[in-house]
């Protein structure tokens, strides 16, 4: 019963096999092989464009580093309160860019609100005594299993964007949200106003794949400069190139995520079924809140489960949990067994 978190999921074995292949021989160093060239046609096959692809080994270091080029002194990025560059990344984004600010907008379930983005702009003008804007930061899926759609992500950006500022969006769970909305890579980002993407595939499968995925390359300044000096430039590019090719080929990733998310609803309509459990909210991809009496809680945990427990105050007050009871996050993967969620359920 693994449901901590979906980074707690080994890789794939087409992942693994993929990266024995690319072990074969000696190739040229720094991205310079004919592996990594293929992947990036292939990441400009899938978003039906040209992008700039800029493999890193970890989410925090797509997020931080793709901001940091979008810095400026004094500049300001809008984010949800519940956004991880904001609660779990230690600064990074702040430190990478030389004390950019953070400012952590309200969400509803993890989702930013348009009339929020447009009052957050009102609030910090351009060169006001505040600092300036200079981006508005999205995760699809959101931190709390939530999915933007096109049109969300448009409402969103279209203020961001006549303010002038460049939109970020935080992929750690892309795969999840493109299966959650049945959107294309493309209107889920660029077609709706996003500038560049963390795109992540170690949560879905990999074991060190993620990506910068620029959109707008004329928005980002020094960003190999800024890579290079935060130890994010491979040497053996290969081998996340091996990883990614395998996470895109005969559409893996969307199958991975499929799962992760069928598995995630499965838990879903259990719990709404459940008179000892209540979810905190509705999500659609692969995390999923509840609360649970804490007797379940400990339950589980004493079967071997796993699972996280999460701040109350993610709910509404009203909502939040009462004496005995406890908000946890579930998170499937590909690697999830319908009798894991069974037994889980079971002893619910
Ligand atoms: C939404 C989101 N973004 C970014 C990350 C960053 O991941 P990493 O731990 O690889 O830095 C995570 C990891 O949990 C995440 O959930």
């Amino acid at each position: 019963m693994n449901f901590a978190s979906d980074n707690w999921a080994g890789a794939t074995p087409e992942v693994m096999a993929a990266l024995g292949r690319a072990n074969d021989g000696f190739a040229p160093a720094y991205g310079n092989d004919a592996l990594t060239q293929r992947v990036t046609a292939r990441f400009a096959a899938l978003f039906e464009r040209e992008v700039e692809v800029w493999f890193t080994a970890t989410g925090t270091a797509s997020n931080s580093l793709g901001l940091a080029a979008l810095s400026r002194p004094g500049g300001l990025v809008l984010c949800s309160s519940e956004a991880h560059i904001t609660t779990d990344e230690w600064g990074a984004t702040e430190f990478q860019s030389g004390g950019m600010k953070l400012i952590a907008l309200p969400q509803v379930a993890g989702k930013l609100q348009p009339q929020d983005v447009v009052d957050a702009l009102g609030r910090y003008p351009a060169a006001g005594r505040f600092g300036t804007p200079v981006a508005l930061s999205l995760t699809n899926a959101t931190e709390l299993g939530t999915v933007y759609r096109p049109a969300d992500i448009a409402a969103l950006t279209a203020p961001a964007r006549a303010a002038g500022l460049a939109v970020h969006l935080d992929g750690a769970r892309f795969g999840n949200a493109v299966v959650a909305t049945g959107a294309s890579p493309a209107d889920l980002t660029w077609r709706s106003g996003v500038d560049l993407m963390s795109f992540g595939g170690t949560k879905n499968g990999c074991w060190a794949a993620e990506a910068i995925v620029v959109f707008a390359p004329d928005r980002m300044r020094d960003l190999a400069a800024r890579r290079q000096r935060a130890g994010q430039t491979f040497s053996k590019a290969r081998f996340v190139a091996a990883q990614f090719e395998a996470y895109l080929d005969d559409g893996n990733w969307l199958r991975w995520a499929r799962h992760a998310n069928a598995m995630a609803e499965r838990l879903r309509a259990g719990l709404r079924a459940s008179n000892r459990a209540r979810l905190g909210w509705e999500s659609e991809a692969n995390e999923v809140f509840a609360v649970l009496p804490g007797t379940s809680v400990a339950a589980i945990r004493a079967a071997g489960g796993s699972l996280h427990e999460w701040p109350a105050d993610s709910l509404p007050v009203g909502q939040r949990p009462e004496a005995g009871e406890t908000l946890v996050r579930l998170v499937t993967s590909w690697a999830s067994s319908a009798d894991e969620v069974g037994r889980l359920l079971s002893m619910l």
